[in-house]
């Protein structure tokens, strides 16, 4: 990683050994070698080039790591790559330093909020299916759902060889042949909105995912991304 100089107490809790506070603790304990060199002092001033040791062994500190949303347009595949040189999301990030790849993904005639980040232990209890989050998307359908479409639709429905667990489903705006409305599932399977939408009678015109569980894609502009902010990590990653 590029790092200028450091505070060895940052240093060893940038390598995910400890807390900024419990490294000070061990730096005083005399846990900690710079070079060979006991180090007692927390303010010391390290950079990648020092050998750091903590009770012998070498610590190295770990990238930044960086928490994205961005709202994807249709027509982009979510993969790192694409075997037929299609657009990715890969393209739309080109700003962001650090090697971030999607959490989850959307269909390429899907748009809205996608995850990006380096973090890979936050990827996987984002995306577990025993925490999966709640998920909300704008769909507008052909047609005009029922009450009992309707019914069918948050119950579950029998798509391939599973059934959908309660889902739900809530209408926006009838227009001239199609309905607009709001779609929260907790599971993300393959295309599994389009699906349930088929299983109804209604398939999808065209698809938006608007949130992820607290996380709202609000008015970032399509095509776009932006880092999200510390109190929307906590909260997306606590709430399970
Ligand atoms: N469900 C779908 O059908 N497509 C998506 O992209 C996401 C959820």
């Amino acid at each position: 990683m590029r790092m200028e100089e450091t505070r060895l107490q940052k240093y060893i809790a940038m390598s995910g050994v400890a807390s900024r506070r419990k490294a000070e603790e061990i730096i005083r304990a005399g846990r900690v070698t710079v070079d060979g060199q006991l180090v007692t002092d927390p303010a010391v001033k390290v950079t990648p080039g020092n050998i750091v040791e903590v009770d012998g062994k070498k610590i190295e500190p770990e990238g930044r790591k960086v928490y994205i949303m961005l709202h994807k347009p249709v027509g982009y595949i979510t993969a790192v790559s694409d075997q037929f040189s299609r657009p990715t999301v890969m393209d739309l990030v080109k700003g962001v330093r650090e090697r971030v790849y999607p959490v989850g993904r959307l269909d390429y005639d899907t748009s809205g909020l996608l995850l990006m980040t380096n973090d890979g232990d936050f990827a996987n209890r984002i995306m577990h299916p025993r925490y999966e989050k709640e998920k909300t998307y704008v769909a507008e359908i052909k047609g005009f759902p029922d009450r009992r479409d309707i019914e069918a639709f948050s119950a579950g429905l029998k798509i391939e060889d599973y059934i959908t667990k309660p889902a739900k489903i809530r209408i926006i705006k009838r227009k001239k042949s199609s309905t607009i409305v709001e779609i929260t599932i907790h599971e993300g399977r393959n295309r599994q909105v389009r699906k349930m939408c088929e299983a109804i009678g209604h398939p999808v015109i065209n698809l938006k995912r608007t949130a992820i569980g607290p996380l709202k894609l609000g008015d970032l502009p399509e095509g776009q991304w932006r880092f999200l902010k510390k109190k929307e990590i906590k909260k997306l990653d606590g709430g399970i």
